[in-house]
């Protein structure tokens, strides 16, 4: 039985809840106990990241709302674990790095780091983070849609955010995906990373 944590990230439209949604079927459906969750939550605390989204609250209260909210999910994330489920999370802490670490350049010194400090010693780190890499044009053109597309418009901003997600997966921990191709054969890759990074972790 796989049990850990699992997060998906990457910018808008990159196919995070598609995939997400797709492997925790097939694990479920080879019996794996997965818990599959996402950020922002649909808690209040979820609601008021979205409110800070549309007013202008300005980014470091942003920052600050989505550490909030995270916090409080953190302890229903704990909970799974304990009863060692497969976590999956769609967005986690990589996203509020990529996001606000390029909502408060020029605000504050090194961002991400900024961020880091403010969230590590208290955030679980995940065994593995999945990055769907996609070129931000092909990704907006995915969400063209959507109602609440204000924030995304801004290539330049989403462009950021991208490359803030390509300085975080130098870390160990991430897998990056080519989010480009079909969602069926991100989906196999994804579930084969997972099965290698915790068969191996629990092996230790
Ligand atoms: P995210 O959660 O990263 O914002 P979604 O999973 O909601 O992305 O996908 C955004 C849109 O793109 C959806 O309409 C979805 O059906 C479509 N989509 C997702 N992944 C792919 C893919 N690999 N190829 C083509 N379309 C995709
Ligand atoms: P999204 O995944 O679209 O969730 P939902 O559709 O449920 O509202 O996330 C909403 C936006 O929030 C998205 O543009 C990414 C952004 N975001 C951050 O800026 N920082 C964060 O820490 C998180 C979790 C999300």
């Amino acid at each position: 039985m796989l049990h850990g944590f699992v997060t998906f990230e990457g910018i808008d439209g990159s196919g995070k809840t598609t995939v997400s949604r797709l492997v925790a079927k097939s694990l479920q459906a080879q019996g794996h106990r997965v818990y599959l969750t996402s950020e922002p939550t649909r808690t209040w605390l979820g609601e008021a990241v979205r409110h800070a989204f549309d007013g202008e609250v300005g980014a470091v209260a942003e920052s600050f709302l989505f550490l909030a909210d995270r916090a409080a999910h953190l302890k229903e994330i704990q909970s799974h674990l304990e009863k060692r489920e497969l976590v999956l999370c769609d967005r986690y802490a990589d996203s509020t790095y990529a996001y606000q670490g390029a909502r408060l350049e020029g605000l504050v010194d090194d961002p991400i780091r900024f961020l880091q400090r403010a969230s590590e010693s208290w955030m679980l780190r995940p065994d593995l983070t999945i990055l769907l890499r996609v070129p931000v044009e092909l990704a907006r053109k995915r969400i063209e849609g959507r109602p609440n597309l204000v924030r995304f418009e801004d290539v330049a901003f989403l462009k950021k955010v991208a490359a803030n997600y390509d300085r975080l997966a130098r870390s160990r921990r991430f897998v990056v995906l080519d989010g480009t191709r079909s969602t069926d054969a991100i989906s196999l890759d994804a579930l084969s990373a997972i099965q290698k990074r915790l068969t191996r972790l629990r092996k230790r």
